[in-house]
């Protein structure tokens, strides 16, 4: 017997900028930029904004209607949602990746939360000043190689401030923050937007005009459009940024009211989202990192890894040529646009835990908050402790187990609850028309996309899983196990003796 959850958004314009917060994160301002760059530029875009189109969208419309579908019979997360599409019992397993993921990439976004605080706190005390491109590096490098208890300590106040949030609810909590941080972030986003474009050869020691960055990045390229990988790490930054195949969309969607638009609010949101990527995004770090040292060696530096390092270790050192007042003005804004990207974005990624313990067994909010806390805190521990382990968590659940959430999602929606059906919840109460060939988008291209981008990725995925790996990364690996078994068996605990826990 569920039980009622009583959360509720408070407004449209919050549930909008709640939904935008947990899309525009770290993803948009580190992750794009260095994923661009690495792919080569003009060559990147055109693949990410047809992934945008094909997959972005059309996800978007899916996830929202499962989210206020399953919210009508008051479930708020995956499994039970794929549960009310369809009663066969695999699907509320296969929803158990809608947890699982949310869970897991917290682990290690938290961490990387917790660098943007720390990086505020150095730049308004003016650590960086003074400091060679090098010295920069070596300061970023040693506070990962945690050479000091400061990086714990930024990481442990970061998870408590995120459980703490969580713990007033949605609406005195999460939409409490995105109202506040987004129109901040945005105040942010376009005062280093403008100064990175306007930034001129020969002014603070820059070598080249900003804007050379900005057609590197603009100036279509067709060379690599028929390179898989390119397309990969395109549909890639698409899911990540959109925060799809993850669960936590449809945790949000979940709290609407039955009959209130969901096809206008998403795309809001996901439109929001992809304003602050591909012109904030690439207006601040581009601009300014080519400015200083051209393009090759930018290109070199986004080298490796998913990028997430590129603003630590460049900005700090460029914003410290403006002079003491202005760098220390610059680096607060880019770092706590950053924070206030991350945190509106984790928050996303506890809620689905939360609604789940929440539905199924009657638990209190403050209860469920600190129990997803104590667990996005023990799961992070690797990840703190080795660069290994946080890329092995980036790998399978920023990566893999998205695709397989997608995929599965997108074929009991639309092809077992059926289209018809789907299209229905889709444009049932929409305040704008939505375009009927996403009815054929969603059923015929996206999942044929999917499924092309996971069996092109099973190469390379079968070369990581035998690899020969580190104690580290075998830990890592458990840890995601367990959390997985873990969440499905409280999943089969709901399904057997609802409130049992
Ligand atoms: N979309 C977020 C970003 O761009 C990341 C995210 C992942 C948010 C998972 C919520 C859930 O950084």
């Amino acid at each position: 017997m569920a039980i009622k959850n009583q959360e509720a958004w408070g407004s449209r314009i919050g549930l909008v900028l709640a939904m935008a917060g947990n899309a525009v994160g770290l993803g948009n301002f580190l992750r794009f930029p260095a994923q661009a760059i690495q792919n080569g530029g003009g060559a990147f875009i055109i693949p990410y904004l047809v992934c945008f189109v094909l997959m972005g969208i059309p996800l978007l419309y899916v996830e929202w209607a499962m989210g206020r579908y399953g919210g009508k019979s008051g479930q708020h997360s995956a499994p039970f949602m794929f549960d009310a599409l369809d009663k066969r019992f695999f699907w509320k397993y296969l929803g158990v990746l809608g947890i699982f993921t949310n869970l897991a990439i917290a682990a290690y976004y938290c961490y990387l939360e917790s660098w943007t605080m720390s990086w505020a706190y150095h730049s308004v005390a003016g650590h960086f000043m003074g400091k060679t491109q090098a010295e920069v590096s070596a300061f970023f490098s040693s506070y990962i190689g945690l050479t000091t208890v400061e990086p714990v300590v930024f990481w442990i106040l970061c998870v408590l401030l995120n459980t703490w949030v969580l713990s007033r609810g949605l609406k005195g909590g999460v939409e409490l923050a995105a109202k506040i941080g987004m129109p901040l972030l945005l105040i942010f986003g376009v005062i280093l937007a403008v100064r990175g474009v306007t930034l001129t050869a020969g002014e603070h020691g820059a070598v080249y005009n900003g804007v050379l960055g900005l057609s590197y990045l603009w100036e279509p390229d067709f060379s690599s459009i028929w390179d898989p990988v390119v397309w990969r790490n395109a549909a890639g930054q698409i899911f990540f940024t959109l925060s799809l195949g993850m669960g936590c969309v449809h945790c949000y969607a979940s709290y609407v009211k039955s009959g209130d638009d969901i096809a206008l609010n998403a795309m809001s949101a996901g439109w929001m989202n992809e304003f602050v990527e591909v012109v904030l995004g690439s207006a601040i770090i581009i601009p300014i990192a080519v400015g200083y040292l051209g393009v090759d060696k930018v290109i070199e530096m986004t080298k490796g890894g998913s990028g997430f390092g590129i603003g630590f270790v460049t900005l700090p050192f460029l914003f410290a040529q403006w002079g003491a007042l202005l760098s220390a003005l610059a680096g607060f804004m880019w770092f706590g646009l950053l924070f206030f990207a991350g945190i509106t974005s984790s928050l996303a990624m506890g809620t689905p835990c939360m609604a789940f313990m929440e539905d199924n067994f009657n638990w209190d909010r403050r209860k469920a908050a600190w129990t997803v806390g104590a667990a996005v805190l023990l799961l992070g521990i690797p990840c703190v402790l080795s660069q290994e382990a946080f890329n092995e968590f980036d790998y399978w659940v920023g990566t893999v187990s998205l695709v397989v959430f997608a995929l599965a999602e997108v074929i009991l929606f639309a092809w077992i609850f059926g289209m018809e059906k789907g299209w229905k919840e889709i444009t049932d109460g929409a305040d704008i028309t939505v375009p009927i060939v996403f009815k054929h988008i969603i059923k015929y291209v996206t999942p044929v996309f999917l499924l092309v981008v996971f069996f092109g990725s099973a190469p390379e995925m079968w070369a990581v899983l035998t690899k020969k790996i580190t104690p580290y990364v075998a830990v890592a690996r458990i840890l995601l196990a367990g959390l997985f078994v873990g969440i499905a068996r409280l999943v089969y605990i709901a399904h057997r003796k609802p409130g049992a826990l």
